[in-house]
């Protein structure tokens, strides 16, 4: 990976900041478990993320805990924690970053005339103190912090360019410029980073960043405006994860330089080929679907349906294509083998789709393998990593889980579900009706784990094409403001649903006090 050092002798160099952990994670619904988060910052780290904002420390103690694990974890880029203007929150985040290999605190306030009026009930002056006070207080600590003006894009020009420079001049190595609300236009973007390059002499020393939000569509538009205009750091999520509308997406922007290097001259270090893994994570993670048109992740990005297209598709892949499957790590999804494949054909294909399983979690793979083999006649790749993180996702939570699930269902009468689970090693048993299959599974489900959670979101999404397609369903719960989003795939529909419905629960389970009785079982 390059180093801000580095970057700043290559005058090209775009660093690519990710924010998926923590702005993306804002998402209401979009709250990521810690071993998630794990699984994503080494996949960032892996892909050749430059900087990864692993969370906001002082938020809570969750978050503190994944910023403090994604520092001990992270071997190239450098590990980012965010803090509010105040000495508690930089703090907080200092102590989280103690065992980054490469730190970075990034701190902010708002400067825009309504966060200043009605957000912090602050004149120009004391925020001015407070970014003078804050900013030298976090370079004391680490040598590596970035500031932000919260708002910048609404903020009167004079006075972004004194906060600016007085952040410059208290030690910020990095200079934020965030379009909070999404307001911006690519050429007030540019205009503001020129503008702020020529009245902020101190600018030269520091990257700057461009941090856009999507409200009005503008977010990758805008943020490559700035590039165009001296922005070095483009801060983004994958596939554009983020509240509202969302922020940059990591692989649009990525791909608009590596494509239009014609007109935009400028490189990143990301391994594009790791794109499609790190969007299917997120996704699954997160529980957002990533729309079927989505440029660049989405499932229809490269499927050429028309006659004329594939017709020249056929003799010149370039006459409809601008770049290549391979180049954002999409492949054929390959037939895999059979139910006859055996062990080694097994383990050498998990190894050619970079999974490495201990052994004990390979021999599970395998029996989950051939178990799904004998029901589904063709097994693909995306087959075999539905089937792999599946088997992740229960190991990770298994206080309850399924041993059966039983359905009777179709035109005469309520569907009826007949349910067994284990609960802290117990086995108890559940038949009831509901209307239709899911809500019978789930009143099942609800019978045996009373709770009050509430059901925010119920998805399905078939794997493969086919009728015999896995199902993989994601199922997100809301108790007490808490939020959680269960995972599972299966060749049955209703056995992902319930599933994932009690991957949920185990979720939730974690998150309820660490001293919470075991869970109780209506008999
Ligand atoms: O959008 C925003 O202003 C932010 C800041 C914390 C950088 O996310
Ligand atoms: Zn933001």
């Amino acid at each position: 990976m390059t180093s801000q050092t580095d970057s700043a002798q290559d005058k090209d160099r775009v660093l690519i900041f990710d924010t998926t952990m923590r702005d993306g994670e804002q998402s209401p619904g979009a709250t990521m478990t810690l071993e998630e988060k794990l699984q994503i910052a080494a996949l960032l780290d892996e892909m050749g993320v430059d900087i990864i904002e692993a969370g906001f420390p002082i938020a809570s103690d969750g978050d503190f805990e994944a910023v403090s694990e994604i520092a001990k974890l992270l071997q190239n880029a450098v590990t980012c924690g965010l803090a509010r203007a105040s000495k508690g929150d930089i703090e907080r985040a200092w102590q989280a970053l103690q065992h980054a290999k490469k730190p970075r605190i990034h701190t902010f306030i708002g400067t825009s005339p309504l966060h200043r009026e009605h957000q912090l009930s602050m004149t120009k002056e004391q925020v001015l103190d407070k970014i003078r006070e804050t900013v030298t207080f976090a370079r004391s600590l680490c040598d590596n912090v970035q500031w932000s003006p919260m708002d910048a894009t609404r903020t009167e020009e004079d006075y972004l360019v004194e906060t600016v420079a007085m952040a410059v001049e208290c030690g910020a190595t990095t200079i934020n410029i965030p379009d909070t609300v999404g307001y911006t236009a690519p050429r007030e973007s540019a205009g503001l980073i020129t503008m702020l390059h020529q009245r902020v002499p101190g600018l030269k020393d520091c990257v700057v960043a461009t941090h856009c939000h999507n409200d009005l569509g503008m977010a990758t538009a805008n943020a490559l405006a700035a590039v165009e205009a001296g922005a070095r750091q483009i801060e983004c999520t994958i596939n554009g994860l983020g509240e509202r509308a969302g922020n940059t997406a990591l692989e649009e922007v990525v791909m608009a330089m590596k494509v239009r290097k014609d007109i935009m001259p400028f490189h990143t270090g990301i391994d594009t080929t790791q794109i499609m893994k790190a969007s299917r994570l997120v996704s699954t993670v997160s529980g957002f679907a990533v729309q079927y048109n989505k440029a660049i992740v989405g499932k229809n990005a490269f499927a050429h349906e028309s006659g004329i297209h594939q017709d020249g598709m056929l003799k010149n892949a370039e006459t409809f294509e601008i770049m290549r499957p391979e180049d954002v790590g999409l492949t054929e999804s390959n037939l895999v083998m059979g139910k006859h494949s055996g062990r080694a054909a097994f383990k050498d294909k998990l190894a050619q789709m970079g999974f490495d399983l201990g052994d004990n979690a390979f021999q599970e793979a395998f029996v989950r393998f051939k178990a799904l083999a004998d029901s589904k006649k063709e097994v693909y790749d995306d087959d075999i990593i539905a089937l792999i993180e599946d088997q992740q996702t229960s190991a990770n939570h298994n206080r309850m889980q399924m041993v059966s699930l039983g359905m009777v269902c179709g035109t005469e009468g309520p569907a009826t579900a007949t349910l067994t689970m284990e609960i802290d090693g117990k086995t108890h048993h559940h038949e009831t009706t509901g209307n239709g299959p899911v809500d019978a599974t789930f009143n099942a489900v609800k019978a045996l784990v009373p709770h009050t959670a509430r059901l925010k979101l119920y998805q399905v999404h078939a794997v493969t094409d086919g009728t015999d397609a896995q199902a993989e369903v994601s199922v997100r719960l809301e108790e007490d403001g808490k939020i959680v989003t269960g995972h599972a795939a299966n060749a049955d529909t209703l056995v992902a649903s319930g599933r994932a419905y009690i991957n949920a629960l185990n979720k939730l389970m974690v998150r309820r006090e660490k001293s919470a009785p075991p869970v109780q079982a209506a008999e």
